[in-house]
């Protein structure tokens, strides 16, 4: 598929145009790392409920995270003024409404609900709220839009088999699991039971692994979770036949350059690891995790990405893309256009 296209004719300085018009799928974007301060004032405002700062400008300063944890407290703190449906969906619509604008033709949403659910929000609130604002985001961009329930790693394994039944009436809104929150101390074991069950019930597996965590987290989502991606596992690095295998598997990793510079698990851009991922052969994608808190949607990723890492021209942009449809769970019809589309997209440059 690649023969027809000249990498090495593509200027450099027509990167940034090619990286933001170039079809892809985002694989990895928490829907509630998308409340922007605005909304979530907005929000608290809607239902009267406190927060802890005075303004969007107090609380996007304090937006300066020393590693996952000190993230994680804000991101909790933010998620607090969901409470009804209308209140997901709107999240969840001004995302889709970024990302159509970041030409995403695809995009697979994280949602925690027990982040919700411990408040008292009924998971039908989170769930179908989000659901119609997936519905709308095909209707109105063409956008295929998936969600995957997570587990909160830092809370019990009993916690997430609750979760999970809750779930279970609205089981045709979500194509899969994932486990996020707290890496370090929680390791991948801790859920081998509700993740054996997640696979009887058909749906699909990712795992957060390898991000503050070691390398061996990557290897017990592989082999204790089954996962079918890892998301983050850029510490992969640590261990070499760990590498082989990612690579020999085809195992996807879903990277986040900008949120891994804003939680310190790599001191700027341009010691990111994203070009030696590439050059091991593994299927490594871009994507924004949290992109409200880390300063930029999947565009901002790839563009800041690209400018800091000299090593990353439009072979790497292309294989990214690429990568980004193959590691999705959409179906075959859909990854065939989607290349072809990326095909017309490097053709214009
Ligand atoms: N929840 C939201 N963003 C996360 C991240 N980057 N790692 C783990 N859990 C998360
Ligand atoms: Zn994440």
């Amino acid at each position: 598929m690649t023969a027809a296209i000249d990498f090495d004719a593509i200027p450099r300085d027509r990167l940034p145009a090619l990286l933001r018009r170039m079809p892809k799928a985002e694989l990895h974007v928490h829907v509630e790392g998308t409340l922007e301060p605005e909304l979530i004032f907005r929000l608290a405002e809607r239902h009267r409920v406190p927060l802890a700062w005075a303004s969007v400008d107090a609380l996007r300063a304090a937006y300066a995270f020393a590693d996952l944890q000190s993230f994680l407290d804000v991101y909790y703190a933010g998620a607090g003024v969901l409470l009804h449906e209308q209140d997901f969906f709107d999240m969840a619509w001004a995302y889709f409404e970024r990302a159509a604008a970041d030409n995403v033709v695809h995009a697979e949403l994280f949602f925690d609900p027990q982040t919700h659910t411990a408040r008292g929000v009924p998971i039908e609130a989170v769930i179908v709220g989000l659901h119609h604002a997936c519905r709308r985001a095909h209707q109105e961009f063409g956008i295929t839009a998936k969600l995957i329930l997570c587990f909160l790693r830092h809370l019990s394994e009993d916690a997430a088999f609750a979760t999970l039944e809750q779930a279970l009436p609205y089981r045709e809104h979500f194509v899969g699991v994932g486990l996020d929150s707290s890496e370090l101390g929680h390791p991948p074991g801790k859920f081998a039971r509700v993740f054996a069950r997640c696979g009887e019930l058909g749906l699909h597996r990712v795992a957060h692994a390898g991000e503050e965590g070691p390398a061996e987290y990557i290897r017990d989502a592989l082999d204790v979770l089954r996962v079918e991606r890892i998301d983050h596992g850029v510490r992969c690095v640590d261990d070499p036949a760990l590498v082989q295998r990612l690579a020999r598997e085809r195992v996807p990793l879903t990277v986040c350059p900008l949120s891994n510079v804003r939680l310190r698990v790599f001191p700027s851009l341009g010691q990111h690891n994203l070009p030696a991922l590439l050059d091991a052969g593994l299927c490594a994608t871009v994507n924004s995790d949290d992109p409200a808190y880390f300063g930029g949607y999947v565009n901002d990723n790839f563009v800041q990405a690209f400018a800091a890492l000299p090593q990353l021209g439009a072979r790497q942009a292309w294989q990214l893309a690429t990568n980004s449809f193959e590691a999705s769970f959409a179906p075959d019809a859909d990854k065939r256009r989607w290349a072809a589309e990326l095909e017309r997209a490097f053709a214009a440059a």
